[in-house]
């Protein structure tokens, strides 16, 4: 990527377009900050009115699994700069485009790896030498039970490729029975057809955080920088609950914490953000968990916190703009609203009045079109004079707030 000079005039000759592989509500912020740049934007995801294509100035809808429909999609339109959002996507299609000299970011090879449990770890542990927690990889129930006894139980077992927690196996008795079961729930959870997975020690988390990471160039050469680390809480779920930012953790934990965000980053290469995954253990231990090449959920907050969100670090960086340190300008919160129903069509945020009379509270609608149990379709989003309380505000204005 070079340095970018000018801007330019969407949808005319001589527009720059960005076309974004998974168009849910991080993609649609993505597309908001390419817009607000005056790029062309083109929105893809497998279903009708995604979040990205409510702000976006074209729209496809195909499987991004199937090699063939990617390609035809990314020929047809020729964009500048293609973006990933999500993991579903046929990577050794992006691999092929960009050797026809498409620009993916933040490449191909890092969307390969991120997506990948075992070459993810491998990478981090073994190329990067970064701490993370005990695993083994096995790929049939023997190996499984080798591989639990090993790491020491409890372990969790993950299949090669899921996201969002699926096919978790948490195993809390040694008995290869049991063993045997949460391997075989890990495989038919996954993403594909592969039977292989990782099994990692099962840590006490002390917290976790989300270190944005990003690339861009600058005038003398790619500068690798990071955001003040976002931390954030499950509450024993796999999806996140609350983010918040700036962390009031000590310093040198902090500190591990960006290394690690910045080895990452410049192990994967290419430009744009990376939110890296990190642990605190309770026994204080500083661990590598995953990487999204792209702007992380968690972030959102940062729409409130810094003066640039990961979603403007995201375009600039990727498109050859720079990206200045972004300084926090308020303590921040974000707390996702899920809804607990199946299908619902045009649902409805109810509460939304109550919830956006407390000073510093605000809120974004992901537009999807229909629900199921446990999707994300909202956020609430608060500044305050302290982390507690933008906390505070995003609890009590998530009092009034469901989906229906
Ligand atoms: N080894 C582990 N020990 C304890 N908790 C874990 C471990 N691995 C994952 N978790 C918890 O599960 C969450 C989701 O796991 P992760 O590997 O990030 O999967 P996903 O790809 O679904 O985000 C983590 O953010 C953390 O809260
Ligand atoms: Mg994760």
């Amino acid at each position: 990527m070079n340095r970018r000079e000018y801007l330019s005039t969407p949808m005319f000759e001589g527009s720059i377009k960005i076309m974004l592989l998974g168009s849910g509500e991080l993609g649609k912020e993505v597309a908001i900050e390419a817009q607000r740049l005056g790029l062309e934007v083109i929105a893809v995801d497998r279903y009708e009115w995604a979040p990205a294509m409510h702000v976006a100035h074209r729209r496809y809808v195909i499987d991004m699994l199937n090699p063939n429909a990617l390609k035809a999609v990314v020929r047809k339109e020729k964009p500048d700069v293609i973006i990933p959002e999500i993991e579903a996507i046929a990577v050794d299609a992006l691999e092929e485009l960009e050797s026809e000299g498409f620009y993916v970011v933040p490449n191909a090879r890092a969307v390969k790896i991120a997506m990948n449990r075992i070459e993810l770890r491998k990478f981090a542990a073994e190329v990067l030498g970064l701490p993370t927690t005990r695993y083994r990889f096995a790929e049939n129930p023997d190996e499984a039970v080798e591989a639990c006894e090993e790491v020491g139980i409890p372990c969790l077992i993950k299949p090669e490729m899921s996201s969002s927690g699926h096919g978790h196996a948490k195993v809390l008795d040694p008995s290869p029975k049991v063993i045997r079961e949460a391997y075989e729930y890990a495989v038919s959870h996954a993403r594909g057809r592969s039977r292989r997975v990782i099994v990692e020690e099962f840590v006490q988390l002390e917290t976790e955080f989300t270190v944005l990471s990003y690339r861009y160039v600058a005038d003398n050469g790619v500068v690798t920088e990071t955001c003040e680390p976002v931390e954030h809480w499950r509450y024993g779920e796999y999806h996140y609950i609350e983010s918040w930012q700036p962390s009031s953790k000590p310093m040198d934990i902090l500190n591990k914490a960006r290394e690690i965000g910045i080895r990452v980053a410049n192990g994967l290469g290419g430009f744009g953000i990376f939110g890296v995954e990190i642990f605190l253990t309770k026994d204080g231990r500083v661990l590598f968990s995953e990487v999204a090449p792209r702007p992380h959920d968690t972030g959102m907050v940062t729409m409130v916190s810094q003066e640039l969100s990961e979603f403007a670090i995201h375009v600039r960086a990727a498109i050859g703009l720079p990206v200045p340190k972004p300084k926090v300008i308020s303590p921040g919160a974000s707390l996702a609203i899920y809804v607990d129903k199946d299908g619902i069509w045009a649902p409805k945020v109810y509460g939304v009045y109550n919830a956006l009379k407390i000073p510093g509270v605000d809120i974004r609608i992901f537009g999807k079109p229909f629900t199921y149990k446990g999707r994300r379709m909202a956020v609430l989003l608060a500044r305050g004079s302290t982390v507690e309380e933008a906390l505070e505000k995003v609890r009590n204005a998530s009092k009034y707030t469901f989906v229906g």
